[in-house]
């Protein structure tokens, strides 16, 4: 956490370089009114400034206030928002509306605790109607300031994973400046959008550039730290390396599944490699755990576990369905799955 002096500074220097860098003259700047502030900030959640702009002048035209917007039929709704995307947010923007019109007499608490109780306005998005409509100070935390705050003070881990996520919201608090707050704000935004982008940072033209701990360790690259990939699933198979000291067994997988319709090794289910054997009908000799090997798939992770069972010849068996013989001297031109070469290759 910064101490004082550090907070502020951090402010300060974000102000001083809005004023000079940021951005003036966006349609729903220089306005309190909260109903702008409000459709400005539900558009722009998921969606960039120039493809907002001509849709937010659109949208009040039509709906210039909140009881227009309310009164309206939420077809109207959809369609001016048509080609923005993300359609929900239109719902809930329709949905806020009446209730505002009909809970909060038409006007927009100014509190963002209150703010974000009403249908698509999230914990950020309150805190930046409540800034720009009312000069109240309270912390924003979108995608973008969530960047701009990993990189700055070098904040490890996942900014989408609770605890990260509440490390940062703390830290946003933290360096809210006492006044300016509505010029502080728009410059954490503009900064996250412009300088501080996510590929290709211009960390020249940062103001913050001289404590970044993400500049300092040539770390722009790994802050924040993407989403974990998931977990890959764990499977693992039980297959035997059946052999008479000159051919080995083979079974054809069944066509869906790990391998489908290819010859392996044949998958003991059920059943201990004695056990295959001697249900059918062969005399055997010995077997034999052999070690592990593991195998990536595209979405699990496969733990082979073959064992070798040498048998008395194979004379009675020749015709089972789905099975076929390989000469041990032919393994390294037959067609099989990597691992299982692998493992022939080591056993037999
Ligand atoms: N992104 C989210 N809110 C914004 C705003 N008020 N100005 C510019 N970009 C934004």
């Amino acid at each position: 956490m910064p101490d004082h002096a550090g907070s502020g500074a951090f402010a300060a220097r974000l102000i001083r370089w809005q004023e000079r860098h940021g951005r003036h003259d966006l349609p729903w700047q220089r306005t309190r009114d909260a109903y702008r502030v409000w459709l400005s900030e539900i558009m722009l959640q998921q969606t960039q400034v120039a493809t907002v702009i001509p849709y937010y002048r659109r949208f009040l035209q039509r709906f210039p206030d909140v009881a227009a917007l309310a009164a309206a039929p939420v077809d109207a709704v959809l369609e001016a928002w048509a080609g923005l995307g993300y359609y929900a947010r239109a719902r809930n923007l329709h949905r806020c509306a009446q209730t505002i019109a009909a809970e909060h007499a038409g006007r927009f608490p100014r509190d963002p605790a209150r703010l974000a109780g009403l249908p698509g306005i999230g914990r950020s998005t309150a805190a930046a109607i409540g800034v720009f409509a009312f000069g109240i100070r309270a912390a924003i935390l979108d995608g973008n300031v969530k960047r701009v705050l990993a990189r700055h003070f070098g904040v490890e881990g996942f900014p989408g994973s609770a605890p990260v996520e509440r490390n940062l919201w703390r830290l946003a608090e933290s360096l809210l400046p006492s006044t300016r707050i509505e010029t502080y704000t728009q410059g954490l935004m503009d900064l996250g959008a412009t300088v501080c982008a996510r590929a290709h940072p211009s960390c020249a033209d940062c103001p913050l550039r001289a404590d970044c701990v993400a500049r300092r360790d040539g770390r722009q690259a790994e802050l924040p730290a993407a989403r974990p990939a998931r977990a890959r699933l764990e499977r693992e198979m039980r297959v035997l390396a059946l052999t008479d000291g000159r051919r080995v067994l083979l079974e054809r997988r069944p066509p869906l599944g790990i391998w489908g319709g290819l010859l392996a090794l044949p998958e003991l289910i059920g059943e201990d490699a004695g056990e295959f054997a001697r249900r059918r009908g062969f005399r055997l000799l010995r077997t034999r755990e052999l070690p592990p090997l593991r195998h990536a798939f595209s979405h699990f992770r496969l733990t082979l576990r073959p064992c070798l069972c040498r048998i008395d010849g194979i004379a009675r068996r020749l015709g089972e369905p789905g099975w076929e013989w390989l000469a041990l001297d032919e393994i390294d031109s037959a067609a099989l799955p990597a691992p299982i070469l692998r493992i022939l290759r080591q056993a037999v």
